[in-house]
């Protein structure tokens, strides 16, 4: 009998969680999974929720179980998963049904996707948090069209993070203005997430604490500005102790970062977009860098160690400082990727919006955002960091920054995103720069032309055009 409310496809990690949230929120699901053992499995061990799960064996009866018109939840991984499960969907739904990609797709998929989608509606939202948010109350960024929106909300706002009594589950535009908003959150992931690593780099191998005492810095940062779920975690990861050694377990995962690649799609979109996000894509560089091993050993035996004492030239407050004017930076520049793209795809994204729906549920969730949401509601036109709240803090951060960034180069600490961020600082405060070298080049061989200053004429060439 159809007595589920909604569908969900694919009882994996993220699956199985948001099921169980969607159930103990008091709405009626009915679930699938490829392997039927899983299926029997999840309803088995869903304990006082099972009689809101209806678990199904087939694709049929998955449809059969759900009242019209049906929404269903996709959580299978991105890419052609998501295309094999809609074709084989498909047929089984009916006009005003509905198909929710909730998984991290590309953007551009999910366009193709809505684009494609007939008179079955075709939905995308960025869900983060992990397994934790899912079970718990992810961030969920949803673009699509808004009359899906409308049907879906109740559910997607009660199962969402809450902060402050809002949920933080928001429409933020039509087609893959969804997946765009989590690909540009997680971005600012893997910036956030390198910033704190290269601070962690300088206290272990620059200030020769070990893990246990950089965890005790992170907890008490996590009390201060930077109060967030990442340095929370940060905290707690260099606190740990490893069972098998009874040493710190930091000290025994090997240092290569692993990449579903989300934080890459940021990089080459913003190149696409021509919006500056320097911190992120020194975030994405030094992810493939940490892979290569080997050749950063090689490089060490024959060059000599990089990381040296920094014989006391910084403090943990300028490294506290440091993270936080580098945040500014990266959020600023993220925001302004977000702008952009609402500018060129004409999508109406509402950055506050964004910055409220990022208050809580998400990875990148943090103190800040709550300022950050006001800042941009003042003037969503203006960049972040000319925000006089952002201003102001990075009036007073920026020399710890540029004193962080200048120390580390000089005793052979890699920052590479810090580097970007301050590098970007000076940039933003250059009104003079130096790109009229490039545009004398640039028409010396390719008669490309320039703009003069004093006429403001473009299209005009140096005397080597003759
Ligand atoms: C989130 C996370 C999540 C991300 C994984 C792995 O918002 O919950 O961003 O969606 O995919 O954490 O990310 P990487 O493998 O790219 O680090």
């Amino acid at each position: 009998m159809a007595q589920s409310e909604i569908g969900l496809i694919g009882l994996g990690t993220m699956g199985a969680a948001l099921a169980l949230n969607i159930a103990e929120k008091g709405f009626d699901i009915a679930v699938w999974n490829r392997t039927t053992e899983k299926t029997h499995a999840f309803a088995e061990g869903a304990g006082d929720l099972a009689p809101k799960i209806t678990p199904t064996e087939t694709l049929k009866d998955l449809v059969a179980a759900i009242r019209p018109p049906r929404a269903i939840i996709l959580m299978v991984p991105a890419g052609a998963p998501v295309d094999e499960q809609i074709e084989a969907l498909s047929p089984l739904l009916s006009p005003g049904d509905l198909i929710i990609d909730a998984g991290n797709a590309n953007f551009r998929d999910t366009n193709r996707r809505a684009a494609e989608a007939g008179e079955i509606g075709f939905f995308g939202i960025g869900v983060s948090g992990g397994e934790e948010g899912a079970r718990h109350g992810p961030s969920i960024m949803a673009g699509g069209d808004g009359e899906h929106w409308d049907r879906i909300a109740p559910i997607l706002k009660a199962i969402a993070a809450d902060f402050e009594g809002t949920p933080c589950a928001a429409f933020l535009g039509p087609e893959g203005a969804g997946h765009f908003v989590k690909t540009v959150h997680n971005g600012i992931e893997y910036a956030d997430m390198q910033m704190i690593a290269e601070v962690y780099g300088l206290m272990r191998d620059g200030m020769g604490m070990g893990a246990p005492a950089i965890g005790t810095v992170f907890d008490r940062w996590n009390e201060g500005r930077l109060r967030s779920y990442l340095i929370e975690i940060s905290g707690i990861v260099a606190g740990t102790q490893d069972t098998a050694t009874g040493g710190p377990l930091l000290d025994v995962i090997v240092d290569a970062a692993g990449q579903k690649g989300t934080g890459r799609w940021t990089a080459i979109e913003a190149q696409h977009l021509a919006a500056p996000v320097p911190v992120i894509e020194a975030a994405v560089v030094a992810r493939n860098l940490s892979a290569r091993r080997d050749a950063r050993a090689a490089a060490e035996d024959r060059f000599g160690k990089g990381p040296q004492p920094l014989d006391g030239a910084l403090s943990e407050d300028d490294l506290e400082r440091a993270l936080i004017a580098g945040k500014i930076l990266c959020y600023s520049q993220g925001f302004g990727m977000i702008a952009a793209a609402g500018a060129q795809f004409d999508w109406p994204l509402d950055l506050p919006e964004v910055a409220r729906v990022w208050r809580a549920g998400c990875i990148i969730r943090s103190a800040m955002l709550d300022d950050m949401a006001a800042a941009l509601s003042d003037d969503p036109s203006r960049e972040l960091m000319m925000a006089p709240h952002f201003a102001g803090i990075l009036t007073e951060t920026h020399d710890a920054l540029r004193r962080v960034v200048s120390t580390a180069a000089l005793k052979g600490h890699p920052v590479p995103a810090l580097s970007a961020g301050l590098a970007y600082f000076d940039a933003m405060r250059t009104a003079r720069g130096t790109a009229n070298m490039i545009q004398g080049q640039r028409d010396y061989f390719g008669l490309h032309g320039f703009a003069r200053l004093d006429d403001g004429k473009s299209g005009q060439h140096g005397p080597w055009a003759d």
